[in-house]
């Protein structure tokens, strides 16, 4: 494992089990196999939500937790209800990959709740379902940057390990590091389907 995502995700599960649920076909793109059952991911958000309430525990104001849609909302309305601390919630909507299974490699931001709200002073988190190739982050890092928060964080529920983005924020927490695969469910999409899916399933590599 890169020794720049040892720590990113100090406690991150680097599972590859392949679960027992059935496989998925998708027209045209192939078979998909659950990957990590809701079970498992449960288990792993209520330990994010306890190791971001250490993390910010000498804070007295609430946190902004700052949704990426359309992918975080799964995610984050479990990881928003296992953090006891005092939390704020905003989204904003950026989009990359015009829905295939490839980034476009530009960020357009479609929708941002907190364009007329100061974050002067403020301890915001962005929270997104998936870090691939860490642009999205690094382009969203970077926009929250210019209104001055006192701090930065980033949890997302998963993170890809040839991710080589370095992200300058006061917390980075993923949930899980998988390999380079295509994934769907709980929050990630192909085409804006298959988010409901209580898990995640992985493209099989080779059928
Ligand atoms: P990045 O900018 O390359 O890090 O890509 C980030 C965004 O691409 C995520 O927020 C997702 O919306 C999307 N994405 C990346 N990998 C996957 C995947 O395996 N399945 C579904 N969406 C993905
Ligand atoms: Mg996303």
């Amino acid at each position: 494992m890169k020794k720049h995502l040892r720590s990113i995700a100090a406690t991150a599960l680097l599972l590859t089990n392949t679960f027992c649920s059935y496989p998925i076909n998708v027209d045209g793109v192939g078979t998909f196999s659950e990957v990590l059952s809701q079970e498992i991911i449960s288990k792993r958000v209520q330990e994010l939500g306890a190791q971001i309430d250490e993390h910010y525990k000498d804070v007295k104001s609430p946190i902004i937790l700052i949704g990426v849609l359309s992918g975080c909302i799964p995610f984050l309305s479990d990881l928003i209800r296992s953090i006891n601390h005092s939390c704020e919630l905003e989204t904003i909507k950026i989009s990359s990959y015009h829905g295939g299974m490839k980034s476009s490699g530009k960020i357009n931001l479609k929708y941002d709740s907190l364009c007329e709200r100061s974050l002067e002073g403020r301890h915001i988190i962005i929270v997104d379902d998936i870090i691939d190739s860490g642009l999205s982050m690094s382009w969203l890092v970077d926009h929250f940057s210019k209104k001055n928060p006192a701090t930065i964080g980033i949890v997302s529920l998963i993170i890809k390990e040839d991710c080589n983005a370095i992200f300058n924020t006061s917390l980075i927490k993923a949930g899980f590091i998988r390999s380079q695969e295509f994934l769907i469910g709980y929050g990630l999409d192909y085409k804006e389907q298959f988010r409901n899916l209580p898990g995640i399933w992985a493209l099989d590599q080779n059928k």
